[in-house]
């Protein structure tokens, strides 16, 4: 697929996406909904690339979903478009993928983050969910996923009264794993994503799939998958080298195995 709404890179074995409609605000339009979630797939898919990082530039992360391109949209348009279904792509994704944002993340900006694994934010990142300013709600899973991860009470706040939080907000609610400088955020976040990638792969794999489905059970259905995700590393060539290299006081060599 070629790309003309998002820039993609490969640094070591971390792949890049980058959101490229600066005169937008990296505002999604189907397009680059399209082209980002194509790229997520072809990185899961690349065995060179371990974690994945979705970023914009140091303005706006995303300022949400194509207000412009949405404004005239009837029902049947949004039910048939796919423009919000096809947000369910990023849950397909099995390997981590990070968000590193700078500047705005709003709407369906906010959104993607939240759908992320991880978060690496600069220092002048701002995260809100602003429908309700448009009439609208959150469509991209904003109202659920904001909920489980920041709490009822913030969570009502931001959607129905336009709370925006600092990055230090989201950091101290929870919705961000690190702050870094403006200047280099990308390169931060590489090097946390470089970190992530040089983990044995298939137990991230597994670690990925029952941490999510916290998200998603029972408690008592969560340590099945838990049980069901642990004990077939056992049968990996990762887990007896892991425990090997331990004993041996040696770094691991991971296969992937
Ligand atoms: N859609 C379309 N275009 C957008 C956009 C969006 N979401 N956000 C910004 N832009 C465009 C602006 O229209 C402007 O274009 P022009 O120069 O052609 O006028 C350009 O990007 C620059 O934006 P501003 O001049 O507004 O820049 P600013 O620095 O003054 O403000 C901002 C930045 C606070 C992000 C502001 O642009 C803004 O509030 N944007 C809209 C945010 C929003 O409401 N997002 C929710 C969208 S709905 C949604 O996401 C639904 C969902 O759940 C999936």
């Amino acid at each position: 697929m070629t790309y003309t709404t998002i820039l993609t890179e490969t640094r070591g074995r971390v792949g890049i996406a980058q959101l490229n409609r600066p005169q937008a605000m990296n505002a999604f339009n189907l397009a680059m909904l399209g082209e980002v979630f194509d790229a997520l797939e072809t990185f899961d898919k690349d065995e060179h690339v371990g974690a994945i990082i979705v970023t914009g530039n140091e303005k706006a992360f995303a300022a949400g979903a194509d207000i412009k391109e949405m404004s005239e949209a009837s029902y049947i348009q949004m039910v048939t478009e796919e423009r919000v279904e096809v947000w369910n792509r990023i849950r397909g994704i099995r390997k981590p993928v990070i968000a590193a944002v700078s500047g705005w993340a709003l709407g369906g900006g906010c959104e993607f983050v939240l759908s992320c694994d991880m978060v690496v934010a600069s220092e002048s990142a701002r995260f809100g969910q602003p429908e309700i300013t448009i009439g609208i709600i959150p469509g991209a899973g904003g109202t659920q996923r904001l909920a489980r991860l920041v709490g009822k009470h913030l969570a009502m706040e931001m959607v129905i009264n336009n709370r925006t939080l600092t990055a230090q907000e989201a950091l101290q609610f929870g919705l961000v794993n690190r702050i870094v400088a403006v200047e280099g955020y990308l390169d931060a976040a590489v090097a946390f994503a470089e970190e992530i990638a040089s983990r044995a792969p298939i137990a991230v794999r597994m670690a990925k799939d029952a941490v999510n489905a916290a998200f998603e059970t029972t408690l008592t259905e969560g340590l099945a998958v838990e049980k069901r995700n642990f004990y077939p590393l056992f049968a990996t060539e990762d887990q007896k080298e892991g425990m090997k290299a331990f004993i041996e006081k040696r770094k691991p060599n991971w296969k992937g195995k």
